[in-house]
């Protein structure tokens, strides 16, 4: 049997890597800029943490797809299937609040759902996560915006679109779950199955449907937009102003449903046309009940995450020129047994002067090491024999120009470190 990556779960090889260090360099510039510090927390937590987040129906954990687990001391543990949760627990458990309003928090790293795989939609993915916590303005929410719009633009990207809606106050959700359930059960039967369990368990969702027969059931209903009573009306149309004012492009949309269902009032997603079905690069909103159902004080917050794989596929599909892989500004050829080691010990001090250097581990005829030295992409190679050895040196050659000069291994640092790179 051949081993093989988990179905769902992929290698990101090196020379994916630099593009990967630039989205999760752009938002630590673009998130720590406005305030925001780093937090790092478990990839797993008590399963309770997710649970807690997502409601009481166990058919609702169920739906998140969560990878849960016990360990040998029986314990239930969760794979996280976002920062969210964990983040508030951890919040939560430092005491966090007592720090000034709002604390601003962002992340990176591994998420696990169990979903089924497709183009942009994996199970194991990785986000970049930003939560503000303690402050109920729709000024908290349109600069939360604002700086999703910003990092995706400090990554390259220039075709990324907001879409803003609400969900709503909780009030406004109890009322238009029973608008739709008043609306569809009597046509339930022509919905697809999972919308007719949504439609049991948190109508809103069958919004999500990307089903053609639900789309053609719902299709004329009103949508939770239409339905806001005044507050969460004038929260939205204040979100709005900041945008506009900011000259953050945005489009309203009425239809906008998150796939947690933790949110209220504020939500958004961020979309890009040319990935696939899965377009949306991130999403978030205000979850201004949270912190409370995990334990911790009644605080509002708001916040959003983007997947970085989305992010990678659509900077692609941007045609911009990838970062071109860092090139080592030495390749040493021992063109003989006695210079395997000093290759390797010049090259090692090198390294310690902070040059990039690489070697061969064997002795090379000269046409075969510089060959060798050219695919590696260096900019230099030094050769060294029986000659160079007597004379306490080494043949440097530059690889771009041909030009070739005796250098001592002393001199080899100054040779180099005035033609390196700046890095
Ligand atoms: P989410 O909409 O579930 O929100 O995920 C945010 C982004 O993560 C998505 O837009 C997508 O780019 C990426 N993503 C989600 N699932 C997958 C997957 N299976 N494969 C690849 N990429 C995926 C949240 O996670 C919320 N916790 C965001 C938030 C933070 N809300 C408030 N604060």
């Amino acid at each position: 049997m051949k081993l093989q990556a988990v179905k769902g779960t992929q290698d990101i090889l090196p020379e994916r890597q630099p593009a990967w260090r630039a989205v999760v360099s752009a938002a630590e510039r673009v998130l720590g800029g406005a305030g925001a510090g780093k937090i790092s927390t478990p990839v797993f937590e008590a399963s309770e943490v997710f649970e807690k987040s997502v409601g009481d129906s166990a058919d609702l954990v169920v739906q998140k797809e969560m990878y849960t687990f016990e360990d040998r001391g029986g314990r239930r543990l969760t794979l996280r299937p976002e920062f969210t949760a964990g983040v508030m627990r951890a919040f939560i458990e430092h005491g966090m609040h007592t720090l000034p309003h709002p604390v601003k928090l962002w992340s990176e790293g591994p998420l696990f759902r169990a979903e089924n795989p497709q183009r942009g939609r994996f199970r194991q993915f990785h986000q970049v996560n930003y939560e503000a916590v303690g402050n109920d303005s729709p000024l908290a929410d349109a600069e939360a915006i604002e700086l999703l719009y910003r990092t995706l633009a400090e990554c390259g990207l220039t075709r990324h679109r907001v879409k803003l809606g609400s969900v709503g106050d909780p009030s406004d959700r109890l009322a238009y779950n029973a608008y739709l359930r008043r609306e569809l059960e009597g046509v339930a039967d022509r919905l697809s199955p999972v919308s007719r369990e949504r439609l049991r368990l948190n109508p809103l969702r069958v919004l999500d449907s990307k089903d053609e027969r639900d789309q053609a059931v719902i299709a004329h209903l009103d949508r939770p937009l239409d339905r806001l009573a005044g507050p969460a009306r004038e929260h939205l149309e204040r979100v709005a102003g900041y945008l506009g004012d900011w000259e953050v492009p945005f489009d309203l949309d009425p239809a906008i449903v998150r796939g947690l269902d933790y949110y209220c009032r504020t939500a958004f997603e961020v979309h890009y046309h040319g990935i696939g079905a899965q377009s949306a690069l991130g999403g978030g909103g205000r979850y201004d009940g949270l912190i409370e159902l995990l334990g911790g004080p009644p605080l509002p917050a708001t916040g959003w995450a983007v997947g970085i794989e989305r992010v990678l596929d659509a900077l692609e599909q941007e045609a911009t020129t990838p970062t071109p892989a860092a090139r080592p500004d030495l390749f040493v050829v021992p063109l003989d047994d006695a210079a395997v080691a000093e290759a390797a010990d010049v090259a090692t001090r090198l390294r310690r002067a902070g040059l990039r250097v690489e070697f061969a581990y064997q002795r090379r005829n000269p046409g075969k090491g510089l060959k060798e030295a050219d695919r590696s992409g260096a900019r230099h190679a030094a050769l060294r024999g029986a000659d160079e050895r007597g004379r306490g040196a080494w043949q440097l050659k530059d690889l771009t120009t041909g030009q070739q000069a005796e250098v001592t291994t002393e001199g080899l640092r100054d040779a180099l470190g005035a033609a390196a790179a700046p890095r």
